[in-house]
């Protein structure tokens, strides 16, 4: 239905799409792209505040701002703290070619995500089971880090609309969505790993790939 009713306002982008379909209804904001804030900036080392109306049209601003801005540097996920605003707001989407090779046995924790829209998240690590996987971040540009995340988790929020979402995820799903909520609480992913010796240069990920056997995904 919303795809029907974009047709007639002629949006101007495939992120005006996919924002509009989000939300259901006519008002399709400008959308910017905004600054990012670089790893050693304030804003990513604080504690983001719940937002109190999600569906307030400053919030809806954001979010179009946020997802032009991700798809501009082709991130996997942003999260709002990162174009300074200090909210508890973040966006994320997980491709099929992107996720880990699931068991067919996990199938109700689904790896991949279509454009998410995730307001006041929560996460619950669902399992011990912890996996490393590559990261970048849009915030700490030109290098990637192995980080542990858990493999399995349920996370729940509310969307633009103020209605509720809880998922089970796993793989690149559940890992870009503790990556971008680890943001909301100022911490970064270089914070979570537990050798240093894997934050290196995108430049030189041909050396790592092999040994990991795991591909390395654009930035979160
Ligand atoms: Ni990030």
């Amino acid at each position: 239905m919303g795809q029907f009713r974009a047709c007639f306002l002629n949006p101007g982008s495939a992120a005006d799409w996919e924002l509009y379909a989000l939300r259901g209804e006519a008002h399709i904001p400008p959308m910017t792209i905004r600054k990012i804030a670089r790893m050693g900036h304030p804003v990513l080392q604080g504690v983001a505040e719940a937002v109190s109306e999600p569906t307030a049209p400053v919030i809806l601003d954001l979010v179009a701002d946020m997802i032009e801005t991700m798809e501009d540097a082709n991130g996997a996920g942003l999260a709002a703290p990162q174009v300074y605003v200090p909210q508890r707001v973040v966006i994320f989407q997980a491709p099929g070619a992107r996720a880990s090779a699931g068991i067919d046995a996990e199938e109700e924790f689904d790896p991949t995500a279509p454009l998410t829209v995730l307001i006041n998240p929560e996460i619950e690590p669902v399992g011990e089971e912890l996996e490393l996987g590559w990261e970048g971040c849009l915030s700490v540009p030109g290098l990637r880090g192995l980080v542990p995340r858990h493999r399995r988790i349920i996370y729940r929020g509310v969307d633009l609309d103020g209605q509720p979402i809880e998922r089970r995820a796993q793989g690149f799903h559940a890992r870009v969505v503790q990556h971008e909520c680890d943001h909301l609480d100022g911490i970064l992913y270089p914070q979570r790993m537990p050798d240093m010796r894997a934050l290196i240069f995108e430049s030189e990920v041909k050396h790592w790939l092999e040994e990991t056997n795991e591909k390395v995904s654009d930035d979160d």
